[in-house]
């Protein structure tokens, strides 16, 4: 735990940052099962907002979970931990008047609430709602049939809890991903 510290107010605001970038900073954050399509909707998106002249940057799970939280396990109080951090990242992004994309399963909706608390009117919660067989069916990286042969202990959706949200500002479900990216498309403007 940090004491005596003193929050310092530097001299360019957010408002200038926005208005040097031309744009508002926001964070839309993308929940839902492993292979449910998360990064790849948000991938998508990202190179259609580039092509527009938006700065934008992704936060997603599997990179994140290399570097600045590679201490973390996926047991519930690491991964707790894991979106608090990616809340906190993802609050600086916004700040700094970029477009941040956050891909995380997040499967939790205590620690989503967190995050949006945190972020306040910034945050968007975007649930790609894919169901489990079709994730399964899917399997891009292979991890669910090692969670099936029980080699992965505490996958989501085989042996640890996915809380669907109750008040995603955006549903994908059922959309291609051109479909789902003109719909966030027109959410963002
Ligand atoms: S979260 O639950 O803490 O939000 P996060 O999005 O960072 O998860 O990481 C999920 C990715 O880690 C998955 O897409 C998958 O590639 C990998 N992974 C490895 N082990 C697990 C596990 N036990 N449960 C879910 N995903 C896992």
């Amino acid at each position: 735990m940090s004491t005596n510290l003193t929050k310092h107010n530097f001299t360019v605001t957010r408002e200038r940052r926005e208005e040097v970038n031309g744009q508002k900073g926001m964070v839309l954050w993308f929940t839902g099962l492993s292979g449910s399509g998360k990064s790849t909707i948000a991938n998508a998106l990202d190179d259609e907002l580039n092509k527009l002249g938006k700065k934008t940057y992704i936060l997603d799970g599997d990179n994140i979970r290399m570097g600045l939280n590679k201490d973390l396990s996926f047991s519930a109080e690491d991964r707790k931990e894991n979106i608090r951090r990616i809340s906190e990242v993802a609050k600086l992004f916004a700040d700094s008047g970029t477009i941040v994309l956050t891909a995380f399963i997040s499967p939790y909706i205590s620690d989503r609430q967190a995050a949006r608390d945190l972020i306040g009117d910034d945050f968007s919660e975007v649930f790609v709602d894919a169901d489990i067989e079709e994730c399964i069916k899917r399997d891009p990286k292979g991890l669910y049939k090692k969670a099936l042969a029980g080699e992965i202990k505490g996958f989501t959706g085989i042996d640890a809890p996915y809380e669907k949200p109750t008040q995603a500002e955006i549903i994908i479900k059922d959309l291609s991903i051109s479909e789902s990216v003109e719909s966030l498309l027109k959410y963002i403007n």
